[in-house]
């Protein structure tokens, strides 16, 4: 019976993920959140499944988190078998504009710094430490981070995308903690390791963007494309999730998959 524990379960990949997963009555999936009756309203509506439960935990709060292991613990019988670190914080205040510009506002962007840093950095720190005591028990022993090409110094030399700084620096920062992690705990055989999930629409049920976010996306897309020319469509959650899971089964410690972060295309490949 594997078990999964997902951050940001209450929408976008992250509720693909509970979904894909759940697909399997074998699997017991368990979606972290910040909205419980929300969630709980969504998966009953969409997913009605008894293999998916809900439990609430903010990734800014360490009690929560540490309240969600005990509850995630009493549901499982102390172990975890896999752990996927999907929430993540992106602000809109900061996606498009150079730090350069944001710097007009200083106090607006230290905030949005420090914001996406405890969300997307140290969350996931204190996340792994609350839940590496059930992982150390489970079978599984995979903890796997959403990462993101943005956060790939290479791409951004490359492309010279100056835009989503303060998102891009947790991302990056995220796969030195993801690499720190591997360092810890890979002797004791649990893998950590990063995914980029492609470019993926997650925006249903969001607001319409303004024509300011509309011109920041096509230069997004425009910088996007000196990396891969073909690049024009963003995936759907449902394409995207299934190609991560499909990297998520097979990557090993062996196969040297500790530590490092890798697109949803494989090692190697080009992130979009
Ligand atoms: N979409 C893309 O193109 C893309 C590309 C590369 C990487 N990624 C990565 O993929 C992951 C999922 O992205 P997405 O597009 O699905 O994002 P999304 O639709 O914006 O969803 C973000 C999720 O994170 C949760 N979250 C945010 N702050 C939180 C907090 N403080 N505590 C608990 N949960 C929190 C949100 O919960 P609420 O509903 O409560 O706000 C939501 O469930 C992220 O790590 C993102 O960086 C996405």
């Amino acid at each position: 019976m594997p078990s999964y524990l997902i951050t940001g379960a209450s929408r976008g990949l992250g509720f693909e993920f509970l979904r894909q997963l759940s697909n399997d009555s074998k699997n017991t999936v368990i979606g972290l959140v910040r909205d419980k009756k929300k969630a709980d309203d969504k998966v009953a509506k969409e997913l009605n499944r008894p293999n998916v439960h809900i439990v609430e935990a903010d990734m800014n709060n360490y009690d929560t988190l540490k309240t969600s292991a005990d509850k995630v613990s009493r549901i499982l019988g102390g172990k975890l078998d896999y752990l996927i670190a999907n929430a993540a914080l992106m602000s809109q205040w900061s996606a498009f504009d150079p730090l350069g510009a944001l710097g007009g506002e200083p106090q607006k962007l230290s905030q949005d710094i420090l914001d996406t840093f405890s969300t997307n950095v140290l969350g996931n720190i204190h996340l792994f430490n609350v839940y590496v005591p059930l992982l150390q028990k489970g079978d599984g022993k995979k903890v796997l981070t959403i990462t993101s090409g943005a956060g790939d110094i290479e791409l951004v030399n490359q492309i010279g995308y100056s835009g989503g700084a303060p998102y891009a620096i947790s991302k990056a920062a995220m796969n030195m903690v993801t690499a720190k992690y591997n360092a810890q705990y890979a002797p004791e055989g649990i893998l950590f390791f990063g995914i980029s999930p492609g470019v993926v629409n997650t925006s249903e049920g969001n607001v319409e963007p303004t024509p300011e976010q509309l011109e920041g996306i096509a230069e997004m897309v425009k910088r996007f494309q000196i990396h891969e020319p073909n690049f024009n469509s963003f995936l759907t959650p449902e394409e995207s999730v299934k190609t991560v899971l499909s990297i998520f089964d097979k990557a090993s410690l062996k196969d040297g998959y500790g530590g490092g972060f890798v697109s949803h295309l494989g090692k190697g490949e080009k992130w979009l």
